[in-house]
């Protein structure tokens, strides 16, 4: 597989997506909003970007105790079809104690290290780049860790490369920051 982004190109069915979706709620959340601690919301996040997840945890590039059982049996079109419709979906904020130190220090940082210019300014994401605003706390800070550790499975590398040169409290402070940003603009 091409590292690449934007592949896969099969045309997507949201209401099938929508039936497809029903084995995801119970971390997810019924549209995609999770409200478990750890758990990302998957709700608004671009349709590539979703897609690219799910070829990766089936193909064991990407790899979690909870999620890869749930990946490892769908098909090109399920993947399309449920990238689709948790992309239709509004992404709400996840609640979270931030501190506003912290918050001031992370929105520098990410100033700083330009993750806006692959995130997007407001980090809403797009393409193969995740949304960070409004993500979980507790999640965000696992996968900084493991883009750091190199042991997070990135699509191409550059996100492993970006997150080289944070320290653990760069990761906390800049994880407060995502948080605290509004999900959609
Ligand atoms: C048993 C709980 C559980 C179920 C059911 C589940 N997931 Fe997940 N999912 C998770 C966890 C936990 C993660 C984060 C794992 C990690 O750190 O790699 C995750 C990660 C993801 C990601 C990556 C999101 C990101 O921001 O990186 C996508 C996409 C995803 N799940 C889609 C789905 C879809 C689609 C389904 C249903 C077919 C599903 N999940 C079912 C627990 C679950
Ligand atoms: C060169 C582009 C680029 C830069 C710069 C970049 N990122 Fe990323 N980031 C990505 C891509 C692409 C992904 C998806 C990686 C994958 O496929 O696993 C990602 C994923 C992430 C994730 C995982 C989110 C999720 O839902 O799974 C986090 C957290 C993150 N980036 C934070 C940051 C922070 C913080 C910075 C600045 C220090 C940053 N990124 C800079 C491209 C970039």
């Amino acid at each position: 597989m091409a590292a690449t982004a934007g592949t896969p190109t099969l045309a997507a069915d949201l209401e099938a997506g929508r039936r497809k979706a029903e084995p995801c709620k119970s971390c997810h959340g019924p549209d995609g909003n999770a409200t478990l601690p750890g758990t990302p919301s998957i709700a608004g996040q671009p349709t590539f970007f979703t897609h690219w997840q799910l070829i990766k945890y089936r193909d064991g590039r990407r790899k979690d105790p909870q999620m890869s059982p749930f990946a490892a049996s769908l098909s090109d079109a399920d993947m399309a079809d449920l990238a689709a419709y948790y992309a239709a979906q509004r992404p709400l904020p996840r609640p979270a104690t931030t501190g506003p130190v912290k918050v001031a220090a992370g929105r520098e940082l990410a100033r700083q290290h330009l993750c806006v210019s692959c995130h997007r300014p407001g980090l809403t994401g797009h393409e193969q780049v995740p949304r960070l605003a409004g993500q979980d706390l507790t999640y965000l800070v696992k996968m900084l860790r493991a883009f750091k550790a190199q042991t997070a499975g990135d699509l191409d590398g550059t996100m492993t490369t970006a997150a080289q040169p944070l320290s653990e409290e760069d990761i906390e402070n800049l994880a407060h920051f995502m948080a605290t940003l509004p999900p959609s603009p």
